[in-house]
């Protein structure tokens, strides 16, 4: 039988591939099909929203929401890696919030309306909810005045909102894909083939979208596996005994 570490490393590695495949097809995108990037309150500082959004709000997001998961953490002190889980997640954020501002620029300076659309609605809540997340997290767990009986209380709050803002993050990032595609490829200037006619840059950004799908299932079945839960203090011996009695039970192989 395959054992569960060996299984978790398994999906963890491939965690790791869909993710930097995600960075790399959403700045390939950019690179290619839509002039690269700037810093100008132009088209091309557009073009850092969405490699800001999928490298911070999904990858970086991802990863730290996993980070307890990982076996090889298990042993060292939680205090260590509480600092790594909300340090990935302050880069997370920075990252997302300089994405907004590429995007709020951009519009500023085409005259182009804000928060108009239903992306950016559901864009700005994942946005508000993580900046809360974030706050309450540092509040609750990290500071040392915090009493025990409302850490208690946080957990599953912030275990769940943690989900709630990853699968947001998920549906923002694909509703702003197709946005773009539909706006872009409208097969109205020489430049652009409508998007109806399969074009590659069409094709390469819809495969972007699966790739995100992918990514965020496999860290959703990362989080709902109860076995690749961190163990609490004292548990760990238990759970090694009851491994190792389903690995001893008869038939098994
Ligand atoms: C978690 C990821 C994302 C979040 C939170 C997010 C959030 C937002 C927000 C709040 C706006 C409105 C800005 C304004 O009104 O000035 C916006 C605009 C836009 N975003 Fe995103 N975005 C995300 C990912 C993406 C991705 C991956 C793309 C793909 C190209 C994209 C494409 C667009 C487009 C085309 C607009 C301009 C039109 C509009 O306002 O809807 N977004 N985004």
């Amino acid at each position: 039988m395959i054992s569960s570490t060996v299984l978790f490393y398994g999906n963890y590695m491939l965690c790791l591939c869909l993710g930097l495949l995600c960075v790399v097809f959403v700045s390939y995108w950019n690179a290619e099909w839509r002039g690269g990037f700037a810093w100008d309150a132009s088209f091309l500082q557009f073009n850092w929203h969405p490699v800001l959004m999928v490298t911070g709000l999904v990858v970086l997001y991802g990863n730290a929401a996993i980070l307890y998961r990982v076996p090889f953490t298990w042993g060292q002190r939680k205090q260590r890696w509480k600092l790594v889980h909300a340090a990935l997640l302050l880069s997370s954020l920075f990252l997302s919030i300089l994405g907004l501002c590429a995007v709020f620029d951009f519009h500023t300076g085409y005259h182009i309306p804000n928060l108009y659309s239903l992306h950016s609605w559901v864009g700005i809540c994942t946005i508000v909810l993580f900046t809360a997340q974030w706050v309450l997290g540092l509040v609750g767990f990290l500071s040392t005045c915090s009493p025990l009986g409302f850490r208690e209380l946080l957990k599953p709050v912030h275990a769940w909102m943690g989900v709630a803002i990853f699968i947001l993050s998920l549906a923002s990032c694909l509703s702003g894909i197709n946005e773009k595609l539909l706006l872009t490829l409208n097969g109205n200037s020489n430049s652009t083939a409508a998007y109806s006619s399969h074009p590659a840059e069409a094709l390469f950004a819809n495969f972007l979208g699966v790739l995100i799908v992918a990514f965020g299932l496999v860290v959703l079945g990362i989080l709902s596996n109860q076995r690749w839960k961190r163990p609490e203090p004292g548990q760990e011996s238990s759970r090694e005994e009851q491994s190792a009695a389903r690995d001893t039970r008869p038939g098994r192989v």
